[in-house]
């Protein structure tokens, strides 16, 4: 195994999918190189990794440049739920572009291939659907979204220049809504926001009728797209969608959460918040012709898992489920 492995660069990785991410390249046999400043992820997420030799965490603001001797980059660093990122919309532009610069002249002196987490908020609210790649989206580019949407934009813009203009590998994810443990409890992102409600019997928070309709993806089998992305040739670049392609609308997710979890709670709506995007479904022809990936886990078995890891959070001290 040794032969293989190779040594990693996780920016993020102390966050939801990061952690995940960081897992299962430990699991593989590669020393994983985790870095992150905290500000949206916890130690918590890493604790079963802190003790491995083959891993290692940085604290660090990726907005700093970084020197570390790496064969691989996924730069995963990026407050990615509205509350998280619009808190400090300045210091998330700053992330995701400084951001971007910093793993790319990284990866530009190292040679290394470098993926990028980008979104399917490039698309905005979109006009295309579902979204395909070659869609270049409707995204409002002053509003209150606009620090993560035109930021995770300039990002990829940045990857594609750094590949045209100095031949560096890059892969681009566009990454759809993923699910799963390790997500921010109090994130404000509907998932972790019904369970949650659910768990604790209070009431549903449905905004506008709940007709508005998300994809859900398991966090599993997104990883396995970022890891199967990262291993392909040097002519795959991307942009990819990767995310599951089944849509349901969100009083559907509300109904199904209720039911897995055998809760009380009763729906009750709010209007909906400034340029929520009405539909989002991302068309994974491509990641099924030039990965071979489709998403496996279905969602309410992906739900049960989630609400598990939340019913144990419930149970420790308060901080950790605030
Ligand atoms: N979860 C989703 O549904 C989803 C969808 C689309 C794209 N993404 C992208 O995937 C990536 C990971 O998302 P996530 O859901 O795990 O979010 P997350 O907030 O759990 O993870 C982001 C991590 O980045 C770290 N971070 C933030 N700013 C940083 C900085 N300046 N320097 C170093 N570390 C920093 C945070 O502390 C956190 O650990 C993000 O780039 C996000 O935009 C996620």
């Amino acid at each position: 195994m040794s032969w293989m492995s190779k040594t990693v660069l996780v920016t993020g990785g102390a966050g939801f999918i990061g952690s995940h991410l960081c897992e299962r390249l430990v699991s593989e046999g590669h020393n994983v190189i985790c870095l992150d400043n905290l500000y949206t992820g916890s130690k918590e997420n890493i604790l079963q990794l802190l003790e491995n030799p083959r891993f290692e965490f940085y604290r660090h603001d990726i907005t700093f440049p970084l020197y570390v001797e790496v064969d691989q980059i996924y730069n995963l660093a990026c407050p990615a739920s509205p509350i998280h990122y619009q808190h400090d919309p300045v210091q998330t532009t700053k992330t995701s572009v400084h951001g971007a610069i910093n793993v790319l002249g990284l990866a530009k002196r190292l040679k290394a291939p470098v993926l990028q987490a980008s979104t399917s908020e490039v698309y905005g609210d979109p006009e295309v659907h579902p979204q395909v790649e070659s869609y270049w989206g409707n995204v409002n580019p002053i509003g209150s979204r606009s620090c993560y949407d035109e930021g995770k934009r300039c990002a990829e813009t940045l990857f594609f220049d750094y590949h045209r203009q100095h031949g560096l590998q890059i892969k681009v994810a566009r990454i759809f809504n993923t699910y799963g443990p390790n997500m921010h409890p109090n994130d404000g992102r509907v998932v972790s926001n019904f369970i949650m409600q659910a768990l604790q019997n209070k009431p549903i928070t449905i905004y506008g009728q709940g007709e508005q309709t998300r994809s859900f993806c398991y966090v599993d089998d997104l990883v396995r797209g970022l890891v199967t992305l990262m291993d392909t040739s040097a002519d795959v670049t991307g942009p990819i969608n990767l995310g599951n392609p089944s849509e349901i609308t969100i009083r559907e997710l509300a109904e199904t959460v209720i039911d897995i979890t055998g809760s009380r709670s009763k729906l009750v709506g709010k209007p909906l918040p400034a340029d929520d995007p009405r539909r989002r479904r991302p068309d994974i022809g491509a990641a099924q012709r030039v990965l071979g990936w489709k998403p496996e886990v279905p969602l309410k078995k992906g739900l049960t898992k989630t609400a598990k890891y939340f019913e144990e959070l419930l149970k420790q001290p308060e901080e950790r489920a605030s």
